[in-house]
């Protein structure tokens, strides 16, 4: 590599985020992130929620550096550190002919890199984007550095940057093998079903207004090893029947399963939290009557219609059976939710129709006119929350990451490999 040498190279990667339906609560190893517990998580549709992110190899460079939605943040922290060391540990030999790139397998240990991240969603509404962002960096490094290990590899690596971001690796279903061994090699993402297998599912995020500053799931999950007795049982008892549960109902494509095991598992989160000492409470008001609503539907139907799951925040995220119940759940979030007049119907769209369509609302004058739902027989059941819940997010299971090589995406400039 002589040092007059002057390109860039660069790679530009898309990756999607998940939300477990089985949960990863509780580490047995801090520093390489191995859970107590397998999880079991869906990948959300790139094309609602995702990181991109773009990664740059150039001799100019002088040191790692990295943007996140377009802010320059430090990669001191040791996560990315063992994420960026395990990465070219990895990394193979690059020729580019046209470009003048050579790269040998040993280069990479002296090269630097640049690193941009956005998330096209608003970070301030609470969603996880670390399990997508961390899940991007090791993807797209992984590429620029033409590192040949198959993604279940790889997804040891993106679990020492957070553990849920392993399973960001995958699209569909995708199930985290806690594993055995003490250096975490078989602490593994795989895939159980692609996102092809059960195309019908859709889910509804519901943005719900916070104003407490919640616990961070890593400092959340210590405390709960540490002081939850029911984490223990969890963990050793429950967890790894329901997993294999979950994974039949999955290939089976039995949603009232499905929906029992992770309502159920859901709730033992957040009851784990309460468990904690001091208890962590994550959900809110707003969470607890988004439950009771689905609940009183699911029971007056033959059939459960929708599932609920909540993370580490008052987020609900809403997984319907099909398209129709995703129409009739979004006609009782919407009535006992109403929302602002300055709200974008446009952002229902799944496949090319809305579901707002299929709910036959067309415009926001619509829903203050929705009839009440027929299971709320008792008349203080009827109550109207406006403001509670921010906005609604409809998406659907989705693939996992891919490479995008138009030009126009890439984060940063070509020729000086900064943020453009
Ligand atoms: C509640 O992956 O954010 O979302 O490994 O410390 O980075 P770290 O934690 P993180 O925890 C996610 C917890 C959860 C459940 C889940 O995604 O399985």
């Amino acid at each position: 590599m002589a040092a007059e040498e002057d390109w860039v190279k660069i790679v530009t990667a898309k990756t999607p985020t998940n939300i477990a339906v089985i949960k990863y609560w509780g580490k047995r190893d801090e520093t390489l992130i191995l859970p107590i517990n397998d999880s079991i998580s869906v990948t959300l549709d790139p094309n609602h929620l995702c990181t991109t992110t773009t990664v740059a190899v150039s001799p100019t460079f002088v040191e790692d550096r990295m943007w996140l939605n377009g802010k320059e943040i430090s990669l001191a922290g040791e996560r990315y550190q063992n994420c960026l060391r395990e990465i070219r540990k990895r990394a193979s030999d690059v020729e580019e002919e046209e470009k003048g790139i050579k790269i040998a397998k040993k280069d990479w240990q002296n090269l630097h890199v640049h690193i941009a991240s956005f998330n096209n969603f608003p970070t301030a509404a609470g969603l996880a984007s670390s399990a997508a962002g961390l899940a991007c960096l090791v993807f797209a490094l992984a590429k620029l550095m033409n590192v040949k290990e198959d993604q279940g590899q790889l997804s040891t690596i993106a679990r020492q940057g957070s553990g849920s971001a392993c399973r960001s690796l995958y699209g569909g279903f995708v199930k985290w093998i806690m594993g055995k061994n003490e250096d975490g090699r078989d602490s593994l993402a795989v895939q159980v079903a692609d996102e092809k297998h059960w195309d019908d599912l859709v889910i509804l995020i519901a943005v719900v207004c916070s104003r407490q500053k919640e616990t961070s799931s890593t400092s959340g999950m210590r405390e709960s090893v540490e002081t939850s007795l029911l984490l223990k049982h969890r963990a050793q008892e429950i967890v790894p029947k329901r997993t294999l549960q979950m994974e039949e109902a999955i290939k089976n494509k039995d949603f009232s399963s499905f929906s029992r095991l992770a309502c159920a598992d859901s709730n033992q989160f957040h009851a784990v939290c309460l468990d904690t000492t001091p208890p962590i409470f994550y959900m809110n008001d707003t969470s607890h009557k988004i439950i009771s609503i689905v609940e009183k539907w699911n029971r007056s139907e033959e059939t459960p219609q929708v599932a609920y799951t909540f993370d580490a925040g008052p987020n609900a995220v809403l997984i319907a059976r099909d398209r129709k119940a995703a129409s009739l759940l979004l006609q009782r979030m919407l009535f006992h939710f109403p929302p602002g007049a300055e709200t974008d119907l446009n952002s229902y769209v799944i496949g090319d129709k809305s579901i707002l369509q299929d709910a036959g609302i067309k415009n926001i004058k619509d829903v203050e006119s929705l009839p009440n739902p027929p299971e709320l027989k008792d008349a203080n059941s009827i109550q109207k929350h406006p403001g509670d819940v921010s906005y609604f997010i409809c998406t659907r299971p989705g693939q996992g990451p891919t490479v995008l090589s138009d030009e126009s995406q890439s984060l940063l400039n070509p020729e000086t490999g900064l943020p453009k």
